[in-house]
């Protein structure tokens, strides 16, 4: 059966990653198939999660000269149908974007126009929710574009605040309850249209 090859850029601890890799092993993320993984820094816990599911990696530095380049000729050189931005803590450029054929996903932990853009991300987002005291916050999966956080909403789900929550202990349970759910739902959805439309240029 045809599948979409998905690139995966992280920066961090990899949690998500490991979502969509639990979801490729359960079958539900079965017109996908994770081909590379991209991380931004050297020893973060998202390559151990790669390399323990034997799935391709490479360390492409974000601080360092020439990052977006070297994304896309990576990219290129495994033949990546769509990328999956998930826990990546940088901003890709406008060219970036105009440069890559396929699709873009994001994961971000909040419920998108609330909490988001230039430097909202990880735990800053949560700690920003609470104290706004909003009661009820969630994670967005969204298309990425030239606006940071702007690209069109794929998939949205609401989590609630609780009394006592901290930025950790949120943050937590918007992973729990939205993030891990949403996003190999989405990564699902995209490439079944990539799939299709391989398909009928067949
Ligand atoms: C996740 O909560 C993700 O939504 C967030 O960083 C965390 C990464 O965790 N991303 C952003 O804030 C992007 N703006 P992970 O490495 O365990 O998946």
């Amino acid at each position: 059966m045809l599948t979409a090859r998905i690139a995966v850029v992280v920066s961090g601890g990899g949690t998500n990653l490991q979502a969509l890799i639990d979801a490729q092993a359960r079958g539900e993320l079965k017109s996908g198939q994770i081909a590379l993984v991209i991380a931004d820094k050297a020893g973060i816990g998202a390559i151990a999660r790669a390399e323990k599911a034997g799935i391709d990696r490479k360390v492409i530095v974000r601080k360092e000269e020439g990052f977006e380049e070297k994304v896309l000729a990576a990219l290129a050189e495994h033949r990546i149908d769509m990328a999956v931005l998930a826990g990546f803590l940088g901003i890709l450029s406008a060219d970036f974007i105009a440069r890559f054929p396929g699709p873009i996903l994001n994961i971000h932990p909040a419920l998108i126009p609330s909490f988001c853009g230039k430097g909202f991300y990880g735990l800053r987002v949560h700690r920003a929710a609470l104290d706004c005291g909003v009661k009820v916050t969630g994670a967005t999966v969204h298309y990425v574009n030239e606006v940071p956080d702007g690209g069109r909403i794929l998939l949205q789900k609401a989590v609630d605040v609780l009394p006592g929550d901290t930025p950790e202990t949120l943050q937590r349970r918007v992973m729990e309850e939205a993030e891990w759910i949403l996003l190999p739902q989405a990564a699902e959805i995209v490439c079944a249209q990539i799939v299709r439309e391989k398909e009928s240029n067949e």
